[in-house]
């Protein structure tokens, strides 16, 4: 007797950069980087289900930002692992397509997990799954981490995070990632301290931050200088300890010590700039 087929879901968590430092460019162009990386309790939904074709079907607030044709990561994810069998697979799609929050890599990552349980086959190699994006490989660890090389070299925090939630805010422009990069004054920008120190507080963590840097908010502002106007906003919110952008952006977030001052400056923001995608989300552990 065989076992019934089953659907599987994943969770595609939006990931969000606290820093990140552009430390050098490799021959092929792609820029080495050094980043903190965490993770929002806040994404999109994959769900595989089985069936004879390989199909994708996206629904959910922010489908329309995004076509389900072979370029669509989800389908390159299921290409990865060689010759794909078949699934239906649903993406519901909840964050901002191309905002700096790995939307997309996020979506490959539970694709690829998903994937692999549907078809109780192990995932792809490292290369398949750096090749699908830089930021696929944090997606697919899923934990906090300090990312370096171009997205591949990643190590587990060596002390917990303290305890934040997060204001995430879009201002609906969409900013290219590699003319961001191309924009940088420098790329030989300083890495992180070796060591990470041991932040108890959300105050300590602030303060670590605001010596470190997004390297990439200099370019992605001087093309949207709106992402100056939401760091702005975002930073004058009661409780907020530090407002910064995320990866190649347009997507900035706010620390926050706790559910309600998060929600509270959400509902502010959202009243005062309506065009604004503004969400609050725990900071997942
Ligand atoms: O890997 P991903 O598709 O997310 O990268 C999008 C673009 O961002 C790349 O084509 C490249 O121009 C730029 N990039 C980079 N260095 C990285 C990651 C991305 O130059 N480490």
């Amino acid at each position: 007797m065989s076992a019934a087929p089953v659907t599987v879901a994943e969770f595609a968590r939006a990931k969000v950069n606290l820093c990140l430092h552009v430390t050098g460019q490799r021959a092929d162009g792609y820029h080495l980087l050094d980043s903190l990386v965490v993770f929002a309790d806040l994404g999109d939904r994959i769900t595989c289900a089985p069936a004879d074709q390989l199909s994708l079907t996206i629904t959910g607030p922010e489908a329309a930002g995004l076509a389900a044709d072979q370029d669509n990561l989800v389908l390159r994810a299921a290409r990865a692992f060689g010759r794909p069998e078949g699934a239906a697979i649903t993406l519901e799609k909840s964050l901002p397509v191309a905002s700096g929050i790995g939307g997309g890599s996020a979506d490959a990552a539970a694709a690829l997990v998903a994937l692999s349980k549907l078809w109780h086959v192990g995932l792809p190699d490292a290369g398949a799954v750096l090749r699908l994006g830089a930021d696929v490989p944090v997606c697919l660890a899923g934990h906090p981490a300090r990312m370096r090389g171009v997205g591949e070299l990643l190590s587990p925090l060596p002390h917990p995070l303290p305890a934040a939630h997060l204001v995430l805010v879009n201002p609906r422009v969409q900013v290219s990632t590699p003319s961001v990069f191309k924009g940088l004054a420098r790329k030989d920008n300083p890495p992180l301290p070796p060591e990470l120190p041991r932040l108890k507080s959300l105050t300590d963590l602030a303060t670590f931050l605001t010596m470190q840097r997004n390297d990439l908010e200099a370019p992605a502002q001087a093309a949207e200088p709106v992402i100056a106007a939401v760091k702005t906003a975002l930073g004058g919110q009661p409780g907020c300890h530090l407002a910064r952008m995320s990866g190649s952006g347009a997507t900035c977030f706010g620390l926050f010590p706790d559910a309600q001052s998060a929600a509270a400056a959400a509902h502010a923001l959202r009243a005062r700039h309506a065009g604004w995608w503004v969400e609050a989300a725990a900071m997942a552990a």
